[in-house]
């Protein structure tokens, strides 16, 4: 219990209601609806009710009006929001989501698509323009069918003296994938830093590194001190816009030396064995110990075997779905 309580207050002060406010000036226009206790419940019975192709007449009535509440702050979005919970968004259920595929492929016409590396570029892009949404109903329908919503609507509901989500609507600026990413800070220091979709290799940012990473080090300068998490150690998702050299803050996530570090290390391997989960990997002196800053980006293009291989699964279904057996002919 008493590690589920760190974990709870970890994922809780990474919450964009809890640092929203501090921060408003380094991140994106976002409106907040209010998640009742009964309406989360209701959202949490739904999700396993859907799975499992049962109806539950009084939660689905909960849930209309929550549809309409949510519709009423979209609204001030015409042009599409990106709605998540207080900790995480519904990506999860966008994978293998009509409008994601029906993008993806829009995507590959545009583009030169040989590749595996730009395949995977156009269905990254793809999943997540399939969360630009003007119908809350829509939105809901994603939610009741993520699992990562689900998880996080559990892990708030063991806390419910606590209970403080929220639907957080934000302004939906399209982020190009290669300008995201990732940096871990420790004791308010910025000890590591990579590209967000890692595998994938972008020549511009082999190009621009060092004016990126100024650029960053330089925001996140005048961000470290006001920013709302006490032991000051933390994950943090950049959002770079290179022609205007701006960069933004998409959100904060809980990090630090305990089990699974609560989220993705991306390009630094902080496990030496991911079962485990030992903590020992070759990286962890970089944000542990005394190894200098490092900002790690692919230097260049991996094979498409390699790829393949390092390919989230839900991809590599999709595009066995949509190209064939694209590796037979190696
Ligand atoms: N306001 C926004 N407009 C457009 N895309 C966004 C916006 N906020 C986030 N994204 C994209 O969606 C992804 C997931 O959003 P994020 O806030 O990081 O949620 P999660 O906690 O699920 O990772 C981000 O990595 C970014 O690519
Ligand atoms: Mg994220």
């Amino acid at each position: 219990m008493k590690k589920l309580n760190y974990l709870s207050e970890k994922v809780r002060e990474a919450d964009l209601e809890q640092w929203y406010e501090a921060l408003e000036n380094f991140t994106y226009e976002t409106q907040f609806v209010e998640i009742t206790l009964e309406e989360g419940k209701a959202m949490h019975s739904l999700y396993e009710a859907r799975m499992t192709g049962k109806s539950l007449e009084k939660e689905e009535l909960i849930i209309e009006k929550v549809i309409q509440k949510l519709q009423a702050t979209m609204d001030k979005f015409p042009e599409g929001s990106f709605v998540k919970l207080s900790s995480r968004s519904a990506k999860d259920a966008s994978v293998a989501s009509k409008r994601t595929i029906t993008i993806f492929k829009e995507l590959l016409d545009k583009i030169d698509n040989s590749t595996m590396n730009q395949k995977l570029i156009a269905i990254n892009r793809a999943h997540i323009l399939a969360l630009q949404l003007t119908s809350a109903k829509e939105v809901m329908d994603m939610f009741l069918g993520s699992e990562r919503i689900n998880s996080d609507l559990d892990l708030a509901l063991q806390f419910s003296s606590t209970w403080s989500q929220h639907f957080i609507v934000r302004k939906f600026v399209p982020i190009p994938i290669e300008y995201e990413f990732r940096a871990f800070v420790v004791n308010n220091q910025l000890r590591g830093m990579c590209q967000y979709y890692h595998y994938i290799y972008f020549p511009t940012l082999v190009l621009n590194k060092e004016k990126i990473a100024n650029l960053i080090l330089q925001k996140f300068e005048e961000m470290k001190d006001i920013v709302p998490i006490r032991d000051k150690t933390y994950v943090v998702d950049w959002a770079v816009d290179f022609e205007k050299e701006k960069v933004y803050v998409i959100e904060l996530n809980p990090f630090g030396d305990y089990e699974n570090m609560g989220t993705s290390s991306a390009m630094f391997k902080l496990h030496d064995n991911i079962v485990a989960m030992d903590r020992k990997g070759p990286d962890r002196d970089i944000f542990f110990g005394d190894k200098p800053f490092e900002f790690r980006i692919e230097t260049s293009e991996k094979d498409d075997i390699n790829l393949w291989n390092l390919m989230f699964g839900p991809w590599k279904s999709l595009f066995y779905e949509i190209f064939g057996d694209l590796l037979k002919k190696t």
